[in-house]
């Protein structure tokens, strides 16, 4: 473990995890999804969305939140996700598809390199992403969240996490343990991250955390982007 911040490397070369997400979303949305709909839907209320605000969801995954984001927002207001997988994007389209809703822009990207102009949007959130992504690359990533976002604009993240840095999870332990081609198929390479700190470094201000002890141990990070910061 990196002692200063608390947090193990992840194992997550990027072809891997996109093929290993390829083989999750047939199950995903029946077997994991559900474990995490509460702190997802947590997060969604502190977003505290209005209609007429511009909306990214990175890491859509198989397009739960996506799907109520867009009850929330006008049915004319365009709101636009990505996923790195295209078969998890099938999945998010046709749910959505299935809900009525025609307002998603739905695309193939990494979000180490969004593909949208800086300051586009009021809101973006992102699920279980970040406990997948290296730490070296966390920086990255937090770098093209404020990027994209306007000034003032409010970052919404859950993570799979743990109560403090000092910590070492049983999930953490079975990680360093299992033979690394098999981490993205087993645990979809995600361990547990704490992200307070790195976002504050990012440049975002007015950053809160709030820890979820349940069965899938989560937080949700709320904070905003200053580009002056
Ligand atoms: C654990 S799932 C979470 C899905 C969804 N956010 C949710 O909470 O239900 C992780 C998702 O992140 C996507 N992903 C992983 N790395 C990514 C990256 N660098 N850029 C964009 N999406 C990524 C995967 O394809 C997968 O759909």
């Amino acid at each position: 473990m990196n002692g200063k911040i608390g947090m193990i490397e992840a194992i997550a070369p990027t072809a891997s995890v996109r093929r290993a997400y390829n083989l999750h979303s047939l199950y995903y949305g029946t077997l994991v999804a559900p474990l995490e709909r509460r702190p997802r839907m947590l997060a969604l209320e502190k977003a505290c969305l209005r209609a007429d605000e511009r909306v990214l969801e990175v890491a859509t995954g198989p397009g739960f939140t996506l799907r109520e984001i867009l009850k929330i927002v006008h049915p004319t207001n365009v709101v636009d996700g990505v996923d790195l997988s295209p078969r998890m994007l099938e999945r998010a389209r046709r749910l959505i598809r299935a809900a009525g809703h025609t307002n998603a822009r739905l695309q193939e990207a990494d979000a180490r390199q969004l593909p949208f102009e800086d300051a586009t949007f009021d809101v973006l959130l992102n699920s279980y992403m970040l406990d997948l992504i290296p730490l070296d690359d966390m920086s990255v990533v937090l770098k093209e969240f404020r990027r994209v976002l306007k000034s003032g604009g409010r970052l919404v993240l859950v993570n799979m996490s743990k109560p403090s840095a000092d910590v070492l999870t049983p999930l953490e332990r079975v990680y360093n343990l299992l033979p690394k081609r098999w981490v993205p198929y087993l645990l979809g390479s995600c361990r547990p991250v704490l992200m307070e700190v790195p976002v504050r470094q990012a440049g975002f201000s007015d950053v809160q955390r709030q820890y979820l002890p349940q069965i899938m141990p989560s937080e949700i990070i709320t904070a905003r982007a200053s580009q002056d910061a």
